[in-house]
């Protein structure tokens, strides 16, 4: 699979970290294939957060994902989904490496910055929601 979805959430947005964000992304071997900033609706969210409706986490991830613009990209390159994983670093930013995307952009493990599909069957079904 050479495909992966990729989010730049609301709060790297409201930072203004799109730039170097998308610029991390090409410098390490990554294709844009396709783009768009847009602002989830509360419906989008939900529907492309369904695996985690009933986490504890759901209302909170729903109204963050809504709360500003997100930048959506559809990534190219080979092995892209766990490329990309690795690039992003862990969910949570105090624990991912140093170096990574959300160590470098992300606040906490609700605000963190990007995200990216956990497994190409997840990538093709993300893909679709937005492109
Ligand atoms: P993401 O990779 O987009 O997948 C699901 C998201 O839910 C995750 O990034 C975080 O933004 C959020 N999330 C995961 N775990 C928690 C948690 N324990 N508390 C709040 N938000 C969480």
């Amino acid at each position: 699979m050479i495909y992966t979805l990729a989010i730049i959430k609301p709060d790297a947005m409201k930072k203004g970290y799109k730039e170097d964000i998308r610029s991390e992304i090409l410098d390490n071997g990554f294709k844009i294939a396709e783009e768009k900033t847009i602002h989830l609706s509360k419906e989008q969210a939900e529907r492309f957060y369904a695996v985690h409706k009933d986490k504890p986490f759901f209302i909170e991830l729903v109204e963050f994902m809504t709360s500003f613009e997100s930048h959506i990209m559809k990534l190219e390159k080979e092995n892209a989904v766990i490329e990309w994983r690795n690039l992003m670093g862990a969910t949570d930013p105090s624990k991912a490496d140093q170096g990574t995307i959300r160590s470098k952009f992300g606040t906490d493990i609700s605000m963190n910055a990007t995200h990216g599909s956990d497994s190409n069957e997840n990538a093709t079904i993300e893909i679709n929601h937005f492109f």
